[in-house]
């Protein structure tokens, strides 16, 4: 029976729920402790969880309970500090997406994590998708041929809808809108899942994109409370992929109809496979061989995929790395950094 592993979870605010309940979930995982700091938030999550022990200080969890590992959750401008401070205390990080809010800070934790020689991970939660998976293993086997295009959306619309709440009046939506809190817009907080989702999916580097973005007017002045929300809402991007494939990229918080789905369309010599995973589920459809001349499409079974927490936990026990780790994820963080710089000179720009 391998020794219990103890967690402790950084941030205790929305998304935190899960990453608790899907470790407690994991035999011989606890979770310890963890860290807010709002009190309230943090005594809240550990009564909710069943957590042994609450902190508003995180060098006080370190110095005060033994971890083997540690889950950032905070918003994106502290996952470099949070992530930092485990890193050198020894612990291996798993970390939310993005990596960062900059790339400078996100090739600071690549380097810290080099330094401390941890296990490092990203929570591209979509990696678990098992009709991704199957794509990528038909792309692989070359049964959709050369790759020619790709046309990737991830749409969300709960800057609309009412679906997930009044994003007016909740400080978890406001700071997503708001550059002075960390925000990079919709292409940080799920542009970077789809960018992810469109290389995994093709097994491709990005070489060269070009990116516009949009805000668009929300509030009087643009403004609500002390949350400015200059923020991007939606995004548009042309990609080159390293083999010069051709692709498009939506991201949209206004994508109307769509709460939260992620859809990818692969297009081979030999025929082409449509990934979606969202409301309805995750499904694989294709159309290869005949079908591809008959213009068919059709389903195609797919098996589930170990979550993240499963594979970060699994990596832990082994002592190996796993992916996405801090270095994929700073890549990712660099096609952000390009795109806003490709908006910014209206530039078509290399990777
Ligand atoms: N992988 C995914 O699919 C996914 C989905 C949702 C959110 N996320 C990511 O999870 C992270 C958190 O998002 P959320 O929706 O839970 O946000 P949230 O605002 O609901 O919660 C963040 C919590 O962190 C706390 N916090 C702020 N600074 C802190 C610090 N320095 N130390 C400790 N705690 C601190 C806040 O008080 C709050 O309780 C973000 O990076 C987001 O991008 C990922």
């Amino acid at each position: 029976m391998s020794k219990t592993l103890n967690i402790l979870i950084v941030g205790t605010g929305r998304m935190a729920g899960q990453h608790a309940t899907r470790f407690a979930e994991i035999n011989g995982v606890t979770v310890l402790a963890a860290v807010d700091v709002n009190l309230e938030r943090v005594t809240d999550f550990c009564r909710e969880h069943n957590i042994a022990h609450g902190y508003i200080d995180l060098d006080k969890a370190l110095a005060e309970q033994r971890f083997d590992a540690c889950a950032v959750v905070t918003p994106d401008a502290y996952h470099a500090p949070v992530s930092i401070a485990c890193l050198k205390a020894g612990l291996p990080v798993l970390c939310e997406k993005p990596l960062s809010d900059s790339l400078d800070s996100a090739m600071t934790m690549v380097k810290a994590a080099e330094a401390a020689q941890q296990i490092t991970m990203t929570n591209l939660s979509y990696r678990s998708s098992g009709a991704l998976f199957k794509a990528r293993t038909l792309v692989d086997s070359g049964e959709l041929g050369e790759v020619r295009h790709v046309e990737a959306s991830y749409r969300q619309s709960w800057l609309a809808s009412d679906y997930w709440g009044d994003w007016k009046t909740e400080d978890a939506w406001l700071w997503r809108l708001s550059k002075a809190h960390g925000s990079l817009g919709v292409l940080g907080d799920v542009g970077i899942h789809i960018l992810d989702y469109l290389c995994a999916g093709v097994g491709q580097d990005i070489a060269g994109l070009q990116c516009r973005l949009k805000t668009f007017e929300k509030a009087p002045d643009n403004k609500i409370g002390e949350y400015v929300l200059d923020a991007n809402d939606s995004c548009t991007m042309n990609v080159e992929l390293a083999n010069g494939a051709l692709g498009v990229v939506h991201m949209s918080r206004y994508y109307t109809g769509y709460m939260n789905d992620l859809v990818l369309t692969i297009h081979g010599t030999k025929g082409a496979v449509k990934v979606s995973t969202g409301n309805d589920g995750d499904q694989l459809m294709a159309s290869l061989g005949d079908d591809m001349h008959a213009q068919r499409w059709t389903s195609v079974s797919c098996e589930d995929q170990p979550d993240t927490f499963e594979r970060f936990v699994d990596a832990l026990r082994a002592g190996s790395n796993v992916s996405p780790d801090f270095a994929h994820a700073a890549r990712l963080q660099m096609y952000l950094s390009l795109a806003f710089d490709s908006h910014e000179s209206g530039r078509w720009i290399d990777c």
